[in-house]
């Protein structure tokens, strides 16, 4: 290249950098980019970086700091509960939307966009739904009506407040799982066959025309062998494709992220090949659900806690630099920041699990915390650009 388009070609990198930083620089305060938050340095990328929001913690007036770094340090929320069938609607036809309500008012409060979590689950469903098609008093056509009244009811009272909806969670069993070949698992597949994921979509589209609708799943980070009896990213991979050739809108895939540091896990090549592979069905990605736990074997001394601090960061800076090479990767979300408020140790006893989090229990950022920020500080054109978000399906 010639010396003047080397100069050209830098300034232009300069103004760029200069035009993404948030904080106009002045001579006597340079700009300091980790003086930002993760939601702030994100969205230079027009990256959204959030946390899934427990709603116990955020109103918990004897813990100030999670409803304070809830607010500052992300910019973008998740329901990690409020929004699930059985938190909204406990008693058949009598909802509670106090807590769902709570956390869209305090994201509009904090400019953040919200993640609805989650339209279709075979967990956290109400003791009534499944007591009633248990004991056969709820058939299997009421049960589809049923679906359907409640994903038209729930979009409708959010359309326009949710940016993304994860309207089908984990639909694919695991290669553990019997039978082992992949299939589609859990009560709504059972109940209503898998016809229930395409119906869930339209309903969902057919509430808010706006909103990007994803399917989300866990153990989707890389693609295996490519067969889809075992592959379990290439078998959502193949049901997307197949439900978008059917004109299902389905607006984008959304891969959990929960990893653990006793894993082989995978490196940030395999991960960003995964996500161009989604993308090239035309969808957005992201990812929805971010922890790195580890087995905490007594006494956890230095000894043995470093190197998981270490093995922890490095997973989630996988993630995030596979999420910043690929443009259609719209959002980063961790499963909770703080080691405090951890779905992790309630759900991982044998043996004892934890240190899941970009915070420890006493809100004190984690070595994870520190290399989520310097990935976003030093990612930048020309290999980051900012995100491309796709066209709602009709
Ligand atoms: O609300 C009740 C409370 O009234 C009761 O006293 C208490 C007794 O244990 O239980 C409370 O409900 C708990 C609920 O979280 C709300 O805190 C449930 O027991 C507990 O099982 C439930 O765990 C949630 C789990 O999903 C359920 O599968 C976790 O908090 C939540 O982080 C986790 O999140 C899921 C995603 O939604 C989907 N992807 C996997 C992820 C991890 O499992």
């Amino acid at each position: 290249m010639t010396h003047r388009r080397w100069i050209t070609a830098a300034a232009v990198a300069v103004a760029t950098v200069a035009a993404l930083n948030t904080v106009p620089a002045t001579a006597s305060r340079p700009y300091d980019p980790t003086a930002q938050s993760l939601g702030a340095l994100g969205l230079r990328h027009k990256l959204h970086v959030g946390t899934a929001v427990d709603m116990a913690a955020l109103n918990d007036a004897n813990d100030p700091e999670y409803r304070r770094l809830a607010a500052s340090e992300f910019s973008s929320v998740t329901a990690e509960n409020a929004m699930k069938w059985e938190s909204l609607e406990p008693t058949r036809g009598t909802y509670d939307w106090a807590a769902a309500d709570q956390l869209v008012e305090f994201a509009k409060r904090n400019r953040q966009s919200v993640r609805g979590h989650v339209l279709v689950w075979h967990n956290q469903l109400p003791a009534w739904l499944t007591a009633g098609v248990a004991d056969g008093s709820i058939s299997k056509q009421e049960l589809r009506e049923l679906l359907r009244r409640h994903i038209t009811t729930v979009v409708n009272r959010y359309k326009g407040k949710i940016w993304q909806w994860d309207v089908v969670n984990e639909a694919v069993s695991d290669p553990w799982d019997t039978p082992s070949t992949l299939h589609y698992k859990g009560f709504w597949a059972q109940n209503l066959g898998p016809d229930y994921i395409a119906d869930a979509f339209r309903w969902a589209r057919a509430a808010d025309p706006r909103a990007l609708l994803f399917y989300n799943d866990y153990n989707i980070e890389a693609f295996g062998s490519g067969n889809p009896a075992d592959d379990k990213s290439q078998f959502v991979h193949d049901m997307v494709k197949g439900l978008l050739a059917q004109g299902v809108p389905i607006d984008g895939i959304g891969s959990q992220g929960h990893l653990g540091t006793q894993y082989g896990n995978y490196d940030t090549l395999q991960v960003t090949a995964a996500l161009k592979r989604f993308a090239a069905l035309g969808v957005a990605t992201a990812f929805t659900e971010v922890d790195v736990r580890s087995e905490l074997t007594e006494p956890g001394d230095s000894a043995e806690i470093n190197p998981r601090l270490q093995a922890s960061a490095a997973n989630f800076s996988v993630l995030m630099k596979a999420c910043l090479a690929v443009r259609s990767c719209l959002s980063y979300t961790v499963w909770g920041f703080s080691d405090r408020h951890s779905w992790v140790p309630e759900w991982f006893d044998d043996p004892p699990q934890g240190m899941a989090t970009i915070y420890d229990e006493n809100y004190q950022p984690k070595r994870a915390y520190h290399e989520l920020k310097s990935d976003l500080i030093f990612a930048g054109p020309p290999y980051v650009l900012p995100r491309v978000a796709p066209r709602p399906r009709g």
